[in-house]
């Protein structure tokens, strides 16, 4: 509970329940200011490894740390006290063993108090998250379009295109729901995949570029608000221009400074009148 409203905070497992009910809401945050934002409207915040390529400039995930993802995380978490927030696992900070995944993992709970972590890939990572949601790290899996993959996919490319293809990422869900993941974000994928995906597994698929009879649907807040133009995938839909808003403010404080108009006498101490 937070000690100022008396607010509880959504749980993942409060999120399990919603299995087939109303949409859960998601979006990503970064910072505590957006965080502050977003809190009152969403279920579930989702630190997302994305903030290398939106904050940071980096053309792929595969360059964000673990100290990265503390770092956003303790800000986010500052910023919110109702939504369940999630951070994201890093490339290289979880693949190579069960151990090595629950020693960053519990780090990042114990550091940030997240509610829970989540991690990219489906039959490879089942032993893994059986392994930490065991140890009592909640989990949200990955599949379909998992961008810390990019490489092997050959670019940012939507995936289950082929039976063979979609069978495999089928596979990957039950996989990962059934070793014990909370819930499921599916990216990326043909909108049939994510249809069948939802209904064959028993915990929730958060959508993005998947379907809209997923159990919820997340995206990219900067993506949503216009301030990530670098590139702008099909699934992604702009609710407002936030880059255009910013370039107009940015504008009119350049030709004020150059005009002395700005500060104004109301922005200054002890003003006296012209000199
Ligand atoms: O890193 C991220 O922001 C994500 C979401 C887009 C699902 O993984």
């Amino acid at each position: 509970m937070s000690k100022a409203t008396n607010t509880r905070r959504i749980t993942l497992t409060d999120l399990v329940d919603r299995k087939g009910q109303d949409p859960i809401v998601c979006l990503t945050a970064y910072t505590t200011s957006i965080s502050r934002l977003i809190d009152d409207h969403v279920d579930l915040i989702l630190v997302g490894d994305s903030l290398g390529m939106v904050l940071y400039g980096m053309d792929s995930t595969l360059g964000v740390t673990v100290d990265m993802m503390i770092a956003h995380g303790k800000g986010v978490m500052r910023g919110s006290e109702k939504a369940c927030v999630i951070v994201d696992m890093p490339f290289g900070s979880y693949e190579e063993s069960p151990e090595m995944a629950f020693r960053n993992c519990s780090r990042v709970m114990a550091e940030t108090r997240c509610s829970g972590v989540k991690l990219e890939g489906g039959v490879e990572m089942a032993e893994t998250i059986s392994f930490l949601v065991k140890r009592g790290i909640p989990v949200v899996a990955h599949v379909g379009l998992t961008p810390q993959s990019v490489h092997a996919f050959g670019g940012f490319k939507s995936q289950g295109k082929t039976d063979e293809a979609a069978e495999r990422i089928v596979a990957d869900a039950k996989a990962v729901a059934e070793a014990g993941a909370s819930a499921i974000v599916v990216e990326g994928v043909m909108e049939p995949l994510g249809v069948r995906i939802t209904e064959e597994i028993n915990v929730p698929t958060i959508g993005i570029g998947a379907s809209p009879q997923c159990d919820g649907q997340i995206l990219v807040t900067e993506d949503l608000i216009g301030l990530f133009a670098e590139f702008k995938p099909k699934f992604v839909k702009r609710y407002a221009q936030m880059d255009e808003m910013i370039t107009t403010a940015v504008i009119g404080y350049k030709d004020e400074v150059r005009a002395r108009t700005f500060p104004a006498p109301e922005h200054c101490f002890g003003f006296k009148g012209d000199k």
